[in-house]
């Protein structure tokens, strides 16, 4: 109906659905240490993870963020991590790392337990974070 809002998450349920997103990978260098994931609707992005392997067989996942509130909460999140976990194996690091700000927490307190539940665990900061870090997440395997 004419000026009827659709409730959240109710676009990117039905453009998953009908296999709308894509995903993107654009590696930043041509060893491909360094990868950009990009979920995408038509040409429109809607969100990124960016990744970074060291060389001791780290991953650092710099951001990952969906960036529409209208495309969150729909699963784009969690296959946005798949594709880092994935791509984790195919580089064969040991370890996955990122840091949680008070502002990420400030925007959806349930962070830390969405990561839980995927299979990260939360940690103090330390000298691998981003100096406002709240929580280091980290997935060893
Ligand atoms: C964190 C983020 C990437 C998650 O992506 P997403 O596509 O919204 O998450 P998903 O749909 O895959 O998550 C699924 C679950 O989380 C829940 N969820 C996600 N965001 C939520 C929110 N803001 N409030 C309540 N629940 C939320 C979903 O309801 C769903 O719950 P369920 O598994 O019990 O059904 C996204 O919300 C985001 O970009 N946030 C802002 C940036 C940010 O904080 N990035 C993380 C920095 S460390």
């Amino acid at each position: 109906m004419i000026g009827m809002r659709p409730r959240p998450g109710f676009l990117a349920h039905s453009c998953y659905r009908l296999g709308l997103i894509r995903i993107d990978y654009s590696p930043v260098h041509e060893d491909e240490k360094q990868l950009i994931i990009r979920p995408r609707i038509g040409r429109t992005r809607i969100g990124e993870a960016l990744c970074r392997v060291f060389p001791e067989g780290s991953l650092l996942c710099g951001n990952l963020e969906v960036f529409f509130e209208e495309y969150r909460r729909s699963g784009i999140g969690r296959r946005l991590v798949t594709e880092v976990l994935a791509y984790a194996k195919r580089v064969r690091v040991n370890r996955i790392y990122g840091s949680v700000t008070e502002n990420d927490l400030k925007n959806w307190p349930g962070l830390i337990d969405w990561y839980k539940r995927i299979g990260f665990e939360a940690l103090p900061p330390d000298d691998e974070c981003v100096g406002h870090a709240k929580f280091k997440i980290e997935m060893r395997f």
